[in-house]
């Protein structure tokens, strides 16, 4: 049995029961419901204002859709889920409520564009939401970068030691990165825009060009909505064959979201790393670790495996819709309700990860003595200072670069540290390398000082 559909005068034969489970959409899209309720307020109001509904009539299906709406909010909405899709199953409970009145309630609209304005608001919200996130947790780590504003690492390319930084400046570039992220989640939010009246394509005679007049006097009755949907962001549709099939706003959505996760599968690999018994430089929290069913000593890093794995699923998301999008002739195609299924994912997985992200690293244990130890355990991280200092005697860079290049490899070869060789020793390599400054600058405080105007963290 299912329920009543939007659609059906022009069919003589019942949908098939498998066609009927393969076509519909209501086990995913019940997470529009709220946004949904929204758009049939707004849009009941345009048909008050353009003489389709009655000042009664628009009051009571106004009154019907707000029990629906605090219903939702209030956790007692259950969606049939028999319904095709929330719209059917929205429109089914006003005409619950109000009987025959809710006939009128589709008056002049389509699915086509009412999906699409669910889909926008729900987005708007969720970047909000995953803005204010992603805030959280990009002060996280500056807090951690305060209190490690002496704390001396050796920085990484090509995972090999290469120079000394600062350990705030190696977690802020982190914070860097989540700082281009929020201004890339506020600019596509910034750009979706809302919109009404294109009808199944083509527009409609009634009412489209009313929506953003009405939106006014709308948002001034629903305070609640101010942060996701103001009056600047619904828009006059300019050309409606567009609007109904342009599903760009979910793709951007996709891709800030799956930069945001590659950014947090980096910092998690970074921690993998770090926390394992050959680096040694950090150990996760018990609460934030799993074990092993086998080997009892064993501490994992699954949640931070997890995150770098999740990053697939968000690249997977992207990519289903991309293609799912490439080949639609225009407008509207039912391909594009599978727009939901990835979208909903990878807002799910980006607030999971934000969520735990910050707990995580706020309760990191940093073995600063490990870390000294790596440094001061290799004076290679001090050959780029050692050029420098040859440079600063008038030595050609490309010359100096050699000398500490065979300063470094006969130190290597010999394990004579550096710092203890003689300046006849010195000598060989060249005669402008002093021992008694050598010793001076193999110190990790004046190597990262004497960078300092070219390592620099914004935001500590
Ligand atoms: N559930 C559809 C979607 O998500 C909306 C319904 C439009 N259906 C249609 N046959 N025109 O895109």
């Amino acid at each position: 049995m299912t329920t009543k559909k939007m659609w059906g005068g022009r069919f003589k034969k019942k949908t098939d029961s498998d066609v009927e489970r393969f076509t519909k959409s209501i086990d995913y899209d019940y997470k529009l419901a709220k946004y949904d309720v929204y758009g049939s307020l707004l849009h009941v109001f345009v048909l008050n204002a353009c003489g389709f509904l009655t000042k009664e009539e628009e009051k009571s299906m106004s009154n019907a859709l707000r029990k629906i709406y605090n219903d939702i909010v209030s956790g007692k909405f259950k969606y049939n889920k028999r319904s095709e899709d929330i719209h059917t199953d929205i429109q089914n409970k006003v005409e619950k409520e109000v009987g025959p009145l809710s006939l009128k309630l589709h008056t002049a609209r389509s699915r086509n564009d009412q999906v699409l304005f669910d889909l926008k608001l729900f987005c708007r919200d969720e970047l909000l939401y995953v803005g204010k996130l992603c805030k959280e947790l990009q002060n996280s780590i500056l807090e951690i970068c305060e209190e490690h504003k002496e704390t001396f690492i050796p920085g990484y390319t090509h995972l090999q030691h290469a120079q000394i930084v600062r350990l705030k400046d190696y977690l802020g570039s982190y914070a860097e990165m989540f700082k281009r992220d929020l201004d890339r989640l506020d600019n596509t939010r910034e750009r979706i825009r809302l919109t009404l009246g294109s009808g199944a394509l083509a527009g409609t005679p009634i009412g489209s060009t009313l929506y953003q007049e009405m939106a006014k006097k709308f948002v001034r009755e629903h305070k609640e909505l101010k942060e996701i949907f103001s009056t600047e962001h619904i828009d006059k549709v300019s050309n409606t064959l567009d609007t109904v099939s342009d599903r760009d706003f979910v793709i951007e959505v996709l891709s800030v979201l799956s930069i945001m996760g590659m950014h947090l599968s980096r910092f998690a690999e970074d921690l993998i790393i770090w926390s394992t018994k050959e680096f040694g430089f950090v150990e996760i929290d018990d609460a934030f670790a799993t074990g092993s069913s086998l080997m009892p000593q064993k501490k994992n890093p699954d949640v931070l495996e997890l995150i770098r794995a999740y990053t697939g699923t968000l690249y997977g998301n992207l990519m289903s819709v991309l293609t799912m999008m490439k080949g639609l002739p225009l407008t509207y195609n039912r391909d594009m309700q599978l727009d939901k299924p990835p979208l909903f994912s990878s807002f799910e997985i980006i607030e999971q990860e934000l969520k735990i992200f910050p707990k995580l690293i706020k309760t990191l244990k940093w073995n600063k003595k490990t870390i000294e130890k790596a440094i001061e355990n290799d004076e290679t991280l001090y050959a780029t200072d050692l050029v420098y200092y040859l440079i600063k005697k008038g030595i050609a860079f490309k010359q100096a670069h050699d000398i500490i290049g065979k300063l470094i490899k006969f130190s290597l070869d010999s394990s004579r540290k550096i710092k203890e060789m003689s300046n006849i020793e010195l000598k060989r390599f060249s005669d402008r390398l002093k021992q008694e400054e050598i010793v001076k600058l193999l110190d990790p405080e004046t190597s990262v000082k004497s960078r300092e105007s070219v390592v620099r963290t914004s935001n500590v």
